[in-house]
C-alpha cells in the first residue's frame, strides 16, 4: 500500500536551549507564568510590599527633613528644633530598620517555599512526560535545571527582588522629589540617569543571552559527567577514560569561556553607573551654585537635593548588579519553564477516537500504524495486525527490525504518528496509565530494578500487593508457581538490590521483572527476549510458568531462539516497516535466514 503522506516522527521533546523568547514582555510573561507558584504567598507578599513601601518612604523623607532643618532651624540657630527633628529622624530610621528586617525574613521564607514548589512541580512534570522526552534530553542537563537553575531563581527571589522593587520605588520617589524641589535643576540632574536607562534597556538582552549560553554549558558539563558516571564500567573496559577526560575538558573549557563572557557582560554596567552618578553630582553643584548666587535656591535645598541625587544614583548603581541577577533569573526561568510548559502527548484521550476497531473482539489491534524515531528512518509503515485473547504470539525478525518498538507501542511507551492501536476494542489512548499498567505487563529487554529488596521490586507498582507482608507475598507467589524463581536468590524476598540493580546479573534482573509482571496477572504479557540471559534450566522453569498462566492471558514473546518460537500459536515477522504473519515455523525460519523483507 502506497501512502503519499510523509512520515512524521514521534513528537519532538528536545528542550529548546537557545533563548529565542522575544525580549519584549519577557518579564511580564515570566511573572504571569510564576503566578501559580505565588498565589498561596499572597498574604506574605502583601506584608513584604507594605514593608518595602514603609522602608522606601522613610528613606525618601529623610533628605527633605534635613533640608528643612538646615534652612529653618540651623540657619536661625534654633537648637530645640534641631534636637526635636533629630529625635524624629532617629525614630524613623529605627522603624525603617525594623521594616527592612521584616521584609528580609518574610521574603526568605517565600523564596524557599517557591523553590520547594518549583522543584516539586518540575519533578512531577518529569513523571508525566513520555519516554520520548527522556530519549531526547540528557539527564545531566535536566538535573542542572532542577538544581542549578531553580537555585538561581530562588536567589533572585530571596535577595534581589525586594531590593529591586524597593530601589525602583526609591528611584522614582527621588526623581519626583528633585523635580518638585526645582524642575530645571531636577531635569538636568536626571539626564545621566535617562541615558543609563536607555543603555540598560539596550544591553539587557545581550546580558541575558550570555548568561543563558553559560547555563546551557553548565547543563552540558553536567550531562558529560553523568554519562561517564553512568557508563563507568564500559569506559574502563574499553580504556575510554582518555576520551571522557577530553570530552569533559572540552565541556569544562566551554563552561569557563562562557562564564567569563557572562561575567564581562554582567559587570559592564558597574563603572558606567559610577560615572553617571558623579556626572549628576557635578551638574547639580555647578548649576545649583549658579542658582544660589542668583538667589533662586537655598543652601538647605541644595543639601536635600544632593542627598536625593545620592538616593537616586545609589540604587541605580545597585540596579546594575540587580539587573544582571534579574537577567540571570529570567534566563534560568526560561530553562525551567521549558520543562513545565511541555504537554505530554501521552495524555488520556477524551474526545471520541476517529478510528473504530475492525476486530472489536481482539485483545490488540494495530490499525494502519506508522511510527518512526526520526523522520528519515520509519520503523513501522502502515502496519496492521491483531492479537486474539489467550493466544501465544512470537515476534521474530532481524536485529533492529522493530520488535521492541512494536512491543513499546503496545504498552503505549510511544504513540503512533498514524493509525490507532486498540486494546480490548478501545483505543489504547483512552486508558489511564494505571489501567494500562494493570492490564499490560511488559518485561523489557533491559529490565530496570530499584534500589531496595527483591520484595520491594516485586511489590512495585502493584496496587493489590503494595503493602503485602513477605508472608502474604510468598503465598501469592506460591499460588502462581513463582516460588521456584525466588529460590534463585540467596535471601529470597529480602535479597538486597543496590545501585538500581547493578548488583544483579542480567538474568536475575529479568527473573525479578518476570515475577513482578506475572504477579499483576496482566491480560497481555509482553516479554522482550526475556529469556535470552537465563540458563536452560531456569528457562524451562519460566516456560512451564508461562504455560500455566490463566488461559485467557495473551502472550507476546520476542525471541530469537527457535524453541521459544515453537511454542507460539502465531508467528509475526517484523522487518522493513511491516509486520507480517508467517504461515508456519518453517516459513518464519526461512524469513529470518534470508532476511526476507515482507512485501
Ligand atoms: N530510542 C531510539 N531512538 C532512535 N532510534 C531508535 C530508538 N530505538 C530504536 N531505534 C531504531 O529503530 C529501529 C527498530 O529498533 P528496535 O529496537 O525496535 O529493534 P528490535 O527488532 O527490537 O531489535 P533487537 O532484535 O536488536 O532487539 C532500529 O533501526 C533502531 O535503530
Ligand atoms: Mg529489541
Amino acid at each position: 500500500m502506497i501512502r503519499s503522506k510523509a512520515h512524521t516522527p514521534m513528537n519532538n521533546y528536545a528542550l529548546n536551549t537557545n533563548n529565542d523568547r522575544t525580549q519584549k514582555g519577557s518579564f511580564a510573561t515570566a511573572i504571569k507564568q510564576l503566578q501559580p507558584l505565588l498565589t498561596s504567598e499572597k498574604t506574605q507578599l502583601i506584608f513584604v510590599a507594605i514593608a518595602i513601601v514603609v522602608n522606601s518612604t522613610i528613606t525618601l523623607v529623610g533628605p527633605s527633613i534635613v533640608g528643612h532643618v538646615i534652612d529653618t532651624y540651623i540657619a536661625s540657630k534654633n537648637y530645640h528644633g534641631v534636637a526635636m527633628y533629630t529625635l524624629l529622624l532617629s525614630g524613623l530610621f529605627l522603624f525603617g530598620l525594623f521594616a527592612s528586617y521584616a521584609q528580609t525574613r518574610l521574603m526568605g521564607g517565600v523564596s524557599q517555599r517557591v523553590l520547594f514548589r518549583l522543584r516539586n512541580s518540575i519533578f512531577e512534570k518529569l513523571q508525566d512526560l513520555p519516554v520520548a522526552f527522556f530519549q531526547q534530553n540528557k539527564a545531566g542537563d535536566l538535573i542542572s535545571r532542577i538544581n542549578n537553575d531553580t537555585d538561581k531563581l530562588a536567589q533572585f527571589f530571596s535577595q534581589s527582588i525586594m531590593q529591586f522593587i524597593g530601589n525602583i520605588f526609591i528611584i522614582i520617589g527621588s526623581a519626583i522629589a528633585i523635580l518638585l524641589i526645582n524642575p530645571r535643576l531636577g531635569l538636568a540632574a536626571l539626564v545621566p540617569a535617562i541615558l543609563l536607562f536607555i543603555l540598560t534597556k539596550l544591553l539587557g538582552p545581550w546580558i541575558k543571552r550570555r548568561n543563558a549560553v553559560n547555563m546551557k554549558s553548565i547543563g552540558g558539563m553536567s550531562a558529560e559527567i553523568q554519562e561517564s558516571l553512568d557508563h563507568f564500567k564500559v569506559v574502563v573496559a574499553f580504556n575510554r577514560r582518555d576520551y571522557f577526560r577530553k570530552a569533559f575538558q572540552k565541556a569544562n573549557e566551554e563552561n569557563y569561556e562562557t562564564a567569563i563572557r557572562a561575567g564581562i557582560a554582567n559587570n559592564t554596567f558597574t563603572p558606567v553607573y559610577g560615572f553617571a552618578s558623579s556626572a549628576a553630582i557635578l551638574i547639580v553643584i555647578l548649576y545649583g551654585f549658579h542658582l544660589i548666587t542668583a538667589g533662586l535656591f537655598t543652601f538647605g535645598l541644595l543639601i536635600s537635593f544632593l542627598a536625593y541625587i545620592n538616593r537616586l544614583y545609589d540604587p541605580l548603581r545597585q540596579m546594575a548588579t540587580l539587573w544582571t541577577t534579574f537577567q540571570v533569573a529570567l534566563a534560568a526561568w526560561d530553562r525551567i519553564h521549558a520543562i513545565l510548559d511541555l504537554h505530554t502527548d501521552l495524555a488520556i484521550m477524551t474526545e471520541p477516537p476517529q478510528l473504530q476497531p475492525t476486530h472489536p473482539d481482539a485483545v490488540v489491534e494495530f490499525h494502519g500504524i506508522d511510527f518512526s524515531y526520526s523522520p528519515d528512518a520509519p520503523v513501522l509503515t502502515n502496519a496492521s495486525f491483531t492479537l486474539e485473547k489467550g493466544k501465544i504470539y512470537a515476534l521474530v525478525g532481524p536485529t533492529g527490525g522493530g520488535k521492541t518498538t512494536t512491543a513499546s507501542l503496545m504498552a503505549r511507551l510511544f504513540d503512533p504518528s498514524e493509525g490507532a492501536i486498540f486494546f480490548n476494542g478501545k483505543d489504547l489512548r483512552t486508558y489511564t496509565p494505571l489501567e494500562r499498567a494493570e492490564k499490560i505487563g511488559f518485561i523489557l529487554q533491559e529490565p530496570f530494578l530499584f534500589t531496595g529488596t527483591v520484595g520491594d521490586n516485586i511489590r512495585y507498582g502493584n496496587t493489590a500487593y503494595a503493602n503485602a507482608t513477605n508472608e502474604e507475598l510468598t503465598t501469592a507467589l506460591n499460588e502462581r508457581n513463582l516460588q521456584e524463581v525466588l529460590a534463585k536468590f540467596n535471601e529470597g524476598l529480602d535479597t538486597k538490590i543496590e545501585n538500581g540493580g547493578d548488583s544483579m546479573s542480567l538474568g536475575q534482573k529479568q527473573l525479578i521483572a518476570f515475577v513482578r509482571a506475572l504477579l499483576r496477572e496482566p491480560e497481555l504479557l509482553i516479554l522482550d527476549e526475556a529469556t535470552a540471559n537465563i540458563d536452560t534450566v531456569t528457562e524451562q522453569l519460566l516456560e512451564t510458568i508461562l504455560r500455566k498462566l490463566p488461559k485467557e492471558t495473551t502472550r507476546v514473546v520476542i525471541a530469537h531462539r527457535l524453541n521459544t518460537i515453537a511454542d507460539a500459536d502465531t508467528i509475526f515477522f517484523v522487518n522493513g516497516g511491516n509486520i507480517t504473519e508467517a504461515g508456519s515455523m518453517q516459513q518464519a525460519v526461512d524469513m529470518l535466514m534470508h532476511g526476507k523483507r515482507a512485501s
